[in-house]
């Protein structure tokens, strides 16, 4: 939810401000600017749109060795050249990723001291705070700190001041910002790839410390310089590349089958003993509540199907918006489970931070090392999805998945319902999953998304297990595609929704549940007669029994425990396949953004 770079050194920072931006405009991109320091004054070069737009702004040969750079996922205003950042007032000029919630009343006090605002923008006001500030503080370092005690909200700023113009701040807030070490050179940026081209050395700036960068990094907490430790990122560069893939959600599926190895074998190297060693002691606990949003909250929804399936321990499951201003009837008994690819989702913070002020245990599912659910939560559990670009989530989703199931296993087998041969027989499956994957992802898809990507609705159905994966697959085509895509539990939608169902509406069900495959099945001949196209995605197994389908992607039987990761696969690349041949921008569908750190 928009990104923001960051550059001091000896290279030209047009060009790393603009390789930084490139990296991170999955997180925002209506609009894309930048702001340097060309040896006599601050320049600032914005526009509406993507990346593209503002390089054909840019003349050649401008050189600097300092800059900030933004690329922007709207909040307050149009997306348009004006609202877009760089945000200059008088001596300053700042980027900034997060909402002031107070903005109004701080532009109010502004305007009448004099200021004239030109944006519709929160962030403008950040600008003008540091100014007027600055006009008593007379120092750039204790501007910030004081002016941060007048902000109300989420912010991570790149900040650069006239009267420094060869020193770059920065700051944040509960927005994501990290620090960049090179040689002789530093960056900040919102996330990792930003710099990899660079450097794989950086280290987290945590709230309300300010980051000094000339041609060394001091860090200031409470106004007093603090040493960081520097981390090393273990990926490479090539997680921020398409790597000849059209694609970076195809690349990211074809990634599944080893992110899924990753995140799975140190949990089961050594079979069970390593399950029982590895994983926190869950038994303790008389319920689960898991909290997540979009697609991590779909994870969520498969994780109750398998933990109540396979435990006595029962499973709610809440969306983080909800859940934040929801009445908590959690106790010591109760461990929340907060699932979160990027770590920064602001709701499921926010609910996190709600459990842990009334004492309650908690477990965070997470993907980017060092995000702030990963430190904050009790205990956490890193899938290892690496970055991920695409807007819309597969390998982390899947990665989170596998972690519930995992969950699952132990806690089933800790109670005495998964005998010690079932549990070795599961963990056996799991070796055998990656395989499976594989073979999922080189089916063809390409005859299932000719049926649906020239009508702009469908339907999903599934029961049980097969509801909520049918959750995240109606997700995955309505956000690609823009086809609106309706999700019910089967025996749902003739409680008022059939009435929608016409000749040739696409139907798209999901049924692996062999113990309640029949009355998904009759649901299915109901729609049929109506007129329905059917998509099936079932089992061989159930297949061989059912012959009312126009389309059908088989999976293999396996068993509950890695069935549903098998199943997503097709519902993903029938997704891509469509919207694909509807020619969208996959990667970056309209209004949406990756890493969502406003409410
Ligand atoms: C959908 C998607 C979103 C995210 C949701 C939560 O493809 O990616 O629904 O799952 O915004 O994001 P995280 O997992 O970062 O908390």
């Amino acid at each position: 939810m928009c990104g923001i770079i960051g550059y001091n050194g000896h290279k030209n920072s047009i060009k790393v401000l603009i390789s930084g931006l490139k990296a991170l405009e999955y997180r925002g991109y209506d609009s894309a600017g930048i702001a340097y320091y060309n040896g006599k004054r601050t320049e600032i070069i914005k526009t509406a749109g993507r990346i593209a737009n503002l390089e054909k702004k840019l003349k050649p040969n401008i050189h600097s060795n300092i800059g900030i750079g933004h690329t922007r996922w709207a909040t307050h205003g149009k997306p348009n050249d004006v609202n877009s950042h760089p945000h200059r007032m008088h001596k300053f000029t700042i980027v900034h990723n997060g909402i002031i919630e107070n903005y109004e009343v701080l532009k109010r006090e502004l305007i009448k001291k004099g200021y004239k605002f030109k944006t519709e923008t929160d962030s403008e006001v950040i600008a003008a705070l540091l100014d007027f500030t600055y006009n008593s503080e007379k120092d750039v370092l204790k501007t910030i700190a004081k002016a941060e005690e007048k902000l109300i909200g989420a912010y991570a700023l790149g900040i650069l001041c006239d009267d420094e113009p060869n020193t770059l701040y920065a700051t944040r807030k509960d927005s994501p910002l990290i620090i960049g070490v090179g040689e002789k050179e530093h960056f900040i940026a919102s996330d990792v790839p930003a710099i990899l081209k660079y450097t794989n050395k950086y280290l987290i700036l945590e709230d309300n410390e300010i980051a000094k960068i000339t041609d060394e990094v001091t860090i200031y907490h409470d106004m007093k310089a603090v040493t960081k430790d520097v981390l090393t990122f273990e990926g490479d560069l090539e997680v921020a590349e398409k790597n000849g893939y059209d694609h970076f959600m195809l690349k990211e599926i074809h990634e599944e089958p080893t992110v899924i190895k990753n995140t799975t074998e140190p949990f089961l190297i050594h079979g069970l003993e390593s399950l029982l060693k590895k994983m926190p002691n869950f038994t303790k606990y008389k319920r689960i509540e898991i909290v997540g949003c979009g697609s991590a909250y779909h994870a969520g929804l498969v994780g109750k199907a398998i933990i109540e399936k396979y435990t006595n321990t029962p499973v709610t499951v809440y969306i983080a918006s909800e859940f934040r201003y929801q009445k908590l009837f959690t106790d010591k008994d109760t461990l929340v489970i907060l699932i979160s690819q990027s770590g920064e989702t602001a709701d499921t913070l926010a609910s996190l931070r709600k459990i842990k002020s009334q004492n309650v245990d908690s477990l965070a599912i997470v993907n980017v090392v060092g995000s702030s659910l990963a430190r904050e939560a009790k205990e956490t559990i890193y899938i290892k999805a690496g970055p991920e670009i695409s807007v819309a989530t597969t390998k982390a989703y899947l990665a989170q998945v596998a972690i519930l199931s995992l969950i699952a296993l132990n806690i089933g087998h800790k109670q005495g319902i998964i005998s010690e041969n079932k549990a070795n027989e599961i963990i056996k499956s799991f070796e055998a999953l990656p395989s499976y994957l594989e073979e999922e992802i080189s089916k063809n898809y390409k005859n299932i998304a000719k049926a649906l990507y020239k009508k702009n609705i469908s339907f999903y159905i599934g029961r049980g297990i097969d509801y909520a994966l049918s959750m995240e697959g109606s997700l995955k085509l309505k956000e690609i595609s823009y086809i609106v895509s309706m999700c019910y539990p089967a025996g749902e939608l003739k409680h008022g929704t059939i009435s929608l169902i016409d000749k040739g509406t696409n139907v798209i069900s999901v049924v692996t549940d062999k113990a309640i495959a029949d009355k998904t099945l009759s649901n299915i001949k109901e729609v049929k007669s109506r007129g329905a196209i059917i998509t099936l995605v079932t089992t061989d197994e159930i297949a061989k029994e059912f012959s009312g389908a126009d389309y059908i992607a088989t999976i293999p039987k396996t068993n509950d425990f890695i069935s549903p990761m098998i199943t997503a696969i097709p519902l993903q690349l029938i997704s891509y396949e469509t919207a694909k041949l509807r020619g969208c921008d996959i990667d970056k569908p309209k209004n949406l953004a990756k890493s969502v750190t406003v409410e």
